[in-house]
C-alpha cells in the first residue's frame, strides 16, 4: 500500500467545475482585484469564523504583521510567541521591528500555557500570539485571562485551526478560532484546511476600526471611499485575489464536512495508535480539533521515517528546529525552551487527510508499531 503525506487532488476533483465557471466568470468581469468575488469570500468567512469582520490578505504572513502593525507595534516592543511554530509566527513579528519573545509550552498539548507565556513577560511585552498548532486550539480562558492581567493584546494564529472550537457550557460563539482574540490570523496555503490554489490569507476581528486599518495598510495605505491616489497610511499590496477568493469560498462551503472527516479520521487514529501504545499529541479536552496534522511521539524517529519511507508511508515534521534555534534568531535568543527543543526531535506527523479509509490509517498505525519496536 501506499500512504501519501497530504492528498489534495481528491477533494479537487469534485469542485474544479465550479471553479471554472467562476474564472469564466472573472474573465468576463474583469473584476480580479478585490470586486464581489473577494467580497463574498470575506463575508462567508467571517460568518464561518463568528467575527464581524473578515479581510483577505496576500497570505499568513502578512496576516500577522500587519495586524500588528495597525494596532501600533513595532520597534521597541515584544511579542511572545511559541518556540514550537513555523517561523512565520516570529518573522512576522520581527517585520515590525518589534522582538519575538520565544516562550515555551506544556508538555502534553504542545501549545502555550499562562505559566508558559509568564516566563517570557518584561516591561517592553505589548502583544501574545497563541498559536493554535496542528489545528489544537488553545482555549480561551488560559490566554485571554493573563493577557488581561497584564495588559496585553491577542492576536491567535489560526493558520492551521479553520473552524476549531472550544465550546462552552453557555453556548458562547467567541469559541471559534481567531474570534476570541482581538483579532485571528489565517493561512489559506495550499496544505491548510482551507487551502486556496496559490497564496492567500485573512485577518478576522470584531473590531471595525482595526478591520478597515488592516485593509488601507493591505492596499497601499488607501482608505476605503477615497480617492485611488490617496494614502492615508504607509502600505503595501498585500492584497487576495478575486480568484484565488472564487476557489476559498467554493472550498468554505464543503469545509465543516472536511472537518466533520477529520475529526473521524483523527478518532480512528486515536484508537489505532492506543492498540500499539503510541503517543498521540491530542488537543486539550473541551477543544473540538479542526486536525490539520495528526502529529505523534516516537524515539528514534529518524530511523522510524525511513522505515515507512520503505514502507510507502508519506511523513512529515512540524517543525524540527524551534523557532529560537534558527539560525535567523539564535544570537538574539539566549534561553533554553526544553519542552519544545525536546518535542522537536521526537514529533512526527502521519499521514492524514478527510477521505482517508480505515484500512490505510490501520497499515500505518501497524508500520508505525513495527518500525518503533526495530529502532
Ligand atoms: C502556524 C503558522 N503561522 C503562519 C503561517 C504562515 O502562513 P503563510 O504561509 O500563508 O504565509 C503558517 C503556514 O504556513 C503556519 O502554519
Amino acid at each position: 500500500m501506499r500512504i501519501p503525506f497530504n492528498d489534495l487532488a481528491t477533494p479537487h476533483a469534485s469542485i474544479v467545475e465550479d471553479v471554472v465557471a467562476e474564472v469564466r466568470a472573472l474573465a468576463g468581469n474583469s473584476r480580479f482585484i478585490g470586486g464581489p468575488a473577494v467580497e463574498a469570500f470575506e463575508q462567508d468567512f467571517a460568518a464561518f469564523c463568528h467575527t464581524r469582520h473578515a479581510v483577505g490578505v496576500a497570505n499568513g504572513t502578512d496576516a500577522i504583521e500587519l495586524t500588528l502593525r495597525a494596532l501600533g507595534i513595532g520597534a521597541g516592543d515584544e511579542v511572545l510567541v511559541p518556540a514550537n511554530t513555523f517561523i512565520a509566527t516570529a518573522s512576522a513579528v520581527a517585520a515590525t521591528g518589534a522582538r519575538p519573545v520565544f516562550v515555551d509550552v506544556d508538555p502534553v498539548s504542545l501549545l502555550v500555557t499562562p505559566a508558559t507565556l509568564e516566563a517570557g513577560l518584561t516591561e517592553r511585552t505589548k502583544a501574545v500570539v497563541p498559536v493554535h498548532l496542528f489545528g489544537h486550539m488553545v482555549p480561551p480562558a488560559d490566554v485571554l485571562a493573563f493577557a488581561q492581567r497584564h495588559g496585553l493584546i491577542v492576536i491567535e494564529d489560526s493558520a492551521q485551526a479553520h473552524g476549531a472550537d472550544a465550546p462552552s457550557d453557555g453556548g458562547d460563539e467567541k469559541s471559534r478560532a481567531g474570534s476570541y482574540g482581538v483579532a485571528g490570523t489565517f493561512s489559506f496555503y495550499p496544505g491548510k484546511n482551507l487551502g486556496a490554489w496559490g497564496d492567500g490569507g485573512a485577518v478576522v476581528t470584531d473590531d471595525t476600526a482595526l478591520a478597515s486599518r488592516i485593509r488601507s495598510l493591505a492596499n497601499h495605505g488607501r482608505s476605503e471611499g477615497t480617492d485611488h491616489y490617496e494614502h492615508r497610511y504607509v502600505g503595501r499590496n498585500s492584497r487576495l485575489d478575486a480568484l484565488q477568493a472564487a476557489v476559498l469560498r467554493r472550498k468554505l462551503a464543503d469545509l465543516p464536512e472536511a472537518t466533520a472527516q477529520r475529526r473521524r479520521v483523527a478518532s480512528v487514529y486515536a484508537e489505532a495508535l492506543a492498540a500499539h501504545s503510541i503517543p498521540l499529541v491530542a488537543p486539550l479536552s473541551g477543544v473540538d480539533s479542526a486536525w490539520h496534522l495528526l502529529v505523534v511521539r516516537v524515539p528514534g524517529r529518524e530511523t522510524v521515517r525511513r522505515l515507512l519511507d520503505e514502507a510507502g508511508i508519506g511523513t512529515g515534521v512540524h517543525y524540527p528546529v524551534p523557532c529560537h534555534r534558527q539560525l535567523a534568531y539564535i544570537s538574539d535568543q539566549t534561553v533554553s525552551l526544553p519542552v519544545a527543543e525536546q518535542a522537536a526531535t521526537e514529533i512526527l506527523s502521519l499521514p492524514f487527510f478527510p477521505h482517508m479509509r480505515d484500512d490505510e490509517i490501520a497499515y500505518v498505525a501497524e508500520s508505525l508499531a513495527k518500525a518503533i519496536a526495530a529502532v
